[in-house]
């Protein structure tokens, strides 16, 4: 690969959501950062508002080395704008600088005119984002104006700007023509995401779109090199932004391998464990289901009822209800939805539960001690101790004492929290529609927990990451989505997933992988099928999966994680490498050129070997399959070896090389 640069330029990344724990953009800036700062080292700054909450917690203030940068904070700082410098606390601890909106907010009406003589983009007085976005906008272009001034030619700048929210600032540099070279990101795109969401968001938001659009198209077109996250959204952008990407940058993750070969095995197995004592304390009095049949699924992400698929998840799950009651399966399946919403705190119920819980352990703990105890004596005294007095009356007593707490006349709640819309919500809706309220008879359990996973939680104390590898399959049928970290996040944790051909995560596998369901990515045709063909299909494959014995859970996990390789910051980095020499060249040609690239080399995964050519065939035809609940894991050395034949087929999947 010849670029014809050197990371002696600086680059700056723009970006609104630093240090602000959001959704999947959050974790494409996060999860980047390391492999940025192994190429750019002390020349990669990032910037975002400064948010003093998440700052004190998550940077380290510092002075800037960098002279220009110094005198360029200052240039803002002196003039009532403040500007903060450090370095964030995340893995490759990359520099940030922080634009203070709060404080500058008092030039937002001056601003607001700049931006209507430069462009005609008028933002309304209501619209709070778009006013802060503005202001963070103006600071990073009167930034950007104060850093080109200082440093001449030499080093050359850079920036990359993500979502509209960054827009502002880029449309402001290059129409004050401020010599750097700039790239443009979208996530999705505005217009596609209202549309998409159907008539509830897209009415309450009328006031908002326009200009927002507008800054956004305004940003695509200004952009040196505009680059998206998949193939799906470039099309959409096309369509809607009137400009076809030049790169699309696939998201990538930070993949930690584990040194012992089954060790993310044993990572399900410990979490998993977490898992069911919490199920233990939420179904208490109700747990007549077996804990080690019953399997773990979740959909987790943003609160985007139907892009998310939420909708269909719903109704294929009722679907699912009813085949297993129908099949008097002995599975059952407890399913998560963790999507923030507002709520009033836990409902008692639920911590009553876990309190519950907690009791009757506590009480098993107190009897197993004197059991123990009395147990021991007998012994040191040569006898067998006398089974019908060991316990007294008070054990007894306790005991009973702790089942009577067990009682309970109502169901299981089907959500951890007090809902603040609880008659509107839309997943409560169709809990109730569907009439899956966790009754005994059904094999289907529901759990909405209406916010993010915190190892801080009373409830549930597992972060996300744990909890994702405790569970089984993580489901995403969604509609509306460019990439979906979700998915991607449980392959490389070697968890199934549920994706559709609507997501550019699932669209990427289809492309990349000969046989995704082998190796457990199960891909919703949500494109060419109608909605109720694709909840059918939904239902099939997790129907489907309740079938499978342990072993064959077990091979798949390790086929799913095989795939890690493929979401590799390391791989899927160069084409962001891609998008900074294309914009370097194209904004200083005279310094910095760039060979024609071939097309990026189709690179495709090979179906597992043990798998017969018909993909149809491969969930169930996993080698020396076993009706065996407590799968025999020597048996898995077939297994091993078919992974490391896999892994030799794949010397360097996506290069990118001069034609
Ligand atoms: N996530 C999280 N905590 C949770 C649940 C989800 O941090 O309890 C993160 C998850 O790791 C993922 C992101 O939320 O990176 C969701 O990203 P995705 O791209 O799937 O969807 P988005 O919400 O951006 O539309
Ligand atoms: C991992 C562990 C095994 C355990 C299995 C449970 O593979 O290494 O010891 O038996 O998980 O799998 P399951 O799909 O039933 O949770
Ligand atoms: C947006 C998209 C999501 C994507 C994320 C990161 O939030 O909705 O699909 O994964 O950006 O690119």
């Amino acid at each position: 690969m010849v670029y014809a640069f050197s990371t002696d330029s600086l680059i700056l990344l723009v970006h609104k959501f630093i240090t602000q724990s959001l959704g999947g953009i959050y974790t494409v800036i996060q999860t980047k950062a390391k492999i940025t700062v192994d190429e750019w080292g002390e020349n990669l700054f990032m910037m975002g508002p400064y948010y003093e909450h998440n700052i004190n917690t998550q940077v380290e203030k510092c002075e800037p080395s960098n002279p220009a940068i110094k005198k360029a904070m200052g240039a803002l700082t002196e003039n009532g704008c403040p500007v903060y410098f450090g370095r964030w606390l995340i893995e490759g601890s990359p520099y940030v600088i922080l634009f203070d909106t709060k404080a500058a907010a008092w030039n937002v009406d001056r601003w607001k005119g700049d931006l209507w003589d430069t462009c005609g983009i008028g933002l309304p007085f209501h619209d709070i984002e778009a006013n802060d976005s503005l202001i963070f906008g103006s600071m990073v272009a009167w930034f950007f104006k104060e850093l080109t001034d200082q440093l001449g030619d030499s080093p050359n700048v850079l920036a990359h700007f993500h979502e509209w929210q960054a827009g502002a600032g880029l449309i402001l540099c290059r129409s004050r023509k401020i010599p750097i070279a700039s790239i443009f990101t979208t996530h999705a795109t505005l217009l596609g995401r209202y549309l998409c969401a159907g008539n509830v968001d897209f009415y309450n938001n009328l006031d908002k779109i326009y200009h927002r659009y507008c800054l956004e198209r305004a940003a695509a077109h200004c952009a040196h090199v505009f680059t998206t996250v998949s193939q799906i959204t470039a099309v959409e952008a096309t369509h809607m932004l009137h400009r076809k990407p030049d790169v699309v940058t696939p998201n990538g993750l930070n993949i930690r391998k584990f040194s012992a070969m089954h060790e993310f095995q044993n990572l399900h197995s410990t979490n998993k464990g977490r898992i069911q004592e919490f199920i233990r304390g939420h179904f208490y009095g109700h747990l007549d289901f077996n804990l080690q049949k019953t399997l773990f699924f979740f959909i987790a992400g943003r609160y985007e009822f139907s892009n998310k698929g939420a909708d269909i998840f719903l109704e294929s799950l009722s679907r699912l209800n009813y085949l297993l009651r129908v099949h008097k399966s002995d599975v059952t399946v407890v399913v998560f939805f963790i999507m923030p919403a507002k709520t009033n705190n836990y409902n008692i119920e639920t911590l009553k539960g876990q309190a519950v819980r907690k009791q009757l352990w506590d009480t098993a703990h107190t009897v197993k001690e004197k059991f123990g105890t009395r147990l021991y004596e007998a012994l040191l005294k040569g006898d067998l101790p006398d089974m019908n007095t060991i316990l007294d009356r008070d054990d007894f007593t306790i005991m009973k004492r702790a089942i009577y707490a067990t009682q309970r006349h109502s169901l299981p709640p089907v959500t951890t929290h007090n809902m603040l819309d609880d008659a509107s919500d839309p997943i409560l809706a169709n809990i109730r529609r569907i009439g899956l309220f966790n009754a005994r008879v059904d094999r289907v359990k529901v759990l909405f927990h209406p916010e993010f996973l915190s190892s801080a939680s009373p409830l549930l104390p597992m972060d996300y990451e744990e909890f994702v590898r405790g569970c089984h399959l993580g489901v995403f049928p969604s509609y509306y989505e460019p990439w979906g970290y979700t998915p991607g996040e449980c392959t490389v944790m070697g968890i199934p997933s549920v994706t559709t051909n609507l997501s550019g995560f699932g669209c990427f596998m289809e492309e990349h992988v000969s046989d995704p369901t082998a190796y457990g990515i199960y891909i919703v045709d949500r494109r060419f099928r109608s909605a109720e063909e694709s909840c059918n299909q939904l239902t099939q494959f997790m129907f489907g999966f309740c079938q499978q014995s342990r072993r064959q859970r077990i091979i798949q996990r390790n086929r799913t994680e095989r795939l890690s390789d493929l979401l590799d910051w390391r791989y899927l980095g160069r084409f962001y490498m891609h998008a900074r020499s294309l914009a370097l060249s194209r904004a200083f040609p005279e310094k910095f050129w760039m060979e024609p690239l071939a097309p990026p080399q189709g690179f495709r995964y090979p179906r597992p070997g043990s798998v017969p050519p018909s993909p149809s065939a491969s969930v169930h035809s996993t080698p020396h399959h076993s009706d065996e609940e407590d799968g025999d894991e020597e048996e898995l050395y077939d297994e091993d070896e078919e992974a490391k034949r896999d892994r030799q087929n794949i010397k360097a999947p996506f290069s990118l090389g001069p034609t």
